[in-house]
């Protein structure tokens, strides 16, 4: 793999002493040339901070950031602007000039590094007609919707050709429609042109949709990476197992829980629904097998990399011996999480509850570290978790 982008232990501290806050914590990762990589986490996280570090607007406080292969740490100012010039930006705000037009905003910074009106005039043609604004060149931002917006801020980017996009919470003032037309453009921006993407957020569709792999950032540490289906499919920390839960909502939060309890008091488990291990088709089949009833009382099955992914929260009823069997049966194919019945309810793993005591979790807790640096963010158990519809929240449907 080239790596585009690395981080060496990267760590950076904002402020000193009691104020000190540990906004990127000793980050290592590894960004492919020519992947879509995410990095999510909840606000707070050092997601920004981690980002800011590649173009260099933060400087690391120890270890390294090393950027097409120069070590962007040991660079001074003329050097770093020549990195910089390869690297795109685009923000949640767009940060578009207001009182230059559309073309007048993406020739800027063309216009910085010296191109003459005539080259610019036919950059700034191409590049609208890339994403797809062509008719609004002379327009005024402020007549603009946000979508459009954005589509001028990512020309904007794109103008000197950079090797690198970095993306911050670049759809998250955008609505759901809007978003996926935005995200549709970084993939041709990715495919077509062969720029490696950094989308920083705190929305799972986003990374779902068009990420490759995945980082989750939690207190400025990198606590999982890989393989986006891997990541969200099988997550290993608690932390990750939370954030899939909390905003695909496939799986019922504590809340839920106690409502599905009161109008199913029986015997409740939760199967996932994965590419490799079984489908929801297998539940049926393990209950026609085993004699048993089954009720699907919440669920939601979704694609992450264009691979299938969920789970369903089934209410069993029958002989006690048979639904013993028949979840061994499911154990033998997918994940089985055993919720209990109403008079014995089970704690399930994605719940605050369940988190307090995790001695396999990597994480360090929230508060003052080992060297008395406070961890910056906000820790997942602040988060409200879960859907609140029930049965009535749509398949398929994450958020
Ligand atoms: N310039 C700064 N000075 C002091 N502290 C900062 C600075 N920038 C960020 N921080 C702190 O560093 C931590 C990480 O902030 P960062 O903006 O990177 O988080 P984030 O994951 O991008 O959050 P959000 O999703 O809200 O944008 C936070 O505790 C924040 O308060
Ligand atoms: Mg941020």
């Amino acid at each position: 793999m080239t790596a585009a982008i690395s981080f060496r232990a990267a760590t950076k501290v904002f402020g000193t002493g009691r104020d000190a806050v540990r906004a990127v914590d000793s980050v290592t990762l590894d960004i492919a040339r020519g992947e879509i990589f995410g990095v999510i986490g909840y606000s707070g996280a050092g997601k920004s901070t981690l980002v800011r570090l590649v173009n260099a607007l933060e400087t690391v406080t120890s270890g390294e950031v090393i950027v097409g292969g120069q070590n962007i740490t040991e660079l001074r100012e003329p050097e770093l602007r020549k990195v910089r010039a390869g690297i795109g930006m685009i923000f949640q705000q767009f940060n578009l000039m207001s009182s230059r037009t559309v073309a007048g905003n993406v020739a800027y910074p063309l216009k910085v590094a010296g191109w003459s009106k005539q080259d610019r005039k036919r950059r700034v043609a191409e590049l609208l007609d890339f994403v797809g604004i062509a008719d609004k060149a002379r327009t005024y931002p402020g007549k603009l919707s946000g979508g459009q917006k954005q589509r001028v801020g990512i020309a904007r980017a794109l103008a000197t050709s950079p090797s690198i996009l970095l993306a911050d919470e670049a759809t998250s003032a955008l609505d759901p429609d809007t978003t996926q037309d935005v995200l549709t453009l970084l993939q041709r921006v990715n495919r077509e042109l062969g720029i490696t993407i950094v989308v920083i957020t705190h929305e799972m569709d986003v990374v779902r949709s068009i990420a490759h792999r995945v980082a989750v950032m939690e207190q400025g540490a990198v606590i999982e990476h890989g393989a986006a289906y891997d990541v969200f499919a099988s997550p290993r920390q608690r932390a990750t197992q939370r954030f899939v839960a909390t905003t695909l909502r496939d799986r019922p939060s504590p809340e839920v829980l106690e409502r599905l309890r009161h109008r199913h008091p029986g015997r409740m488990i939760t199967v996932s629904v994965r590419e490799d291990v079984g489908t929801g088709v297998d539940v049926f089949a393990g209950l026609r097998t085993h004699g048993v009833d089954g009720a699907i009382v919440f669920g939601g099955i979704t694609e992450i990399d264009e691979r299938p992914f969920g789970s369903l929260t089934v209410e069993l009823g029958g002989d006690d011996a048979a639904i013993e069997a028949l979840i061994a049966d499911l154990r033998q194919t997918t994940d089985v999480h055993d919720l209990g019945t109403a008079a014995d309810p089970r704690d399930v793993p994605w719940s605050a509850a369940a988190e307090a005591p995790a001695p396999e979790d990597e994480t360090t807790p929230a508060g003052v570290g080992p060297d008395g640096v406070r961890s910056g963010g906000v820790g997942l158990g602040g988060v409200s978790s879960g859907g609140d519809a029930g049965v009535t929240r749509p398949f398929g449907g994450a958020r």
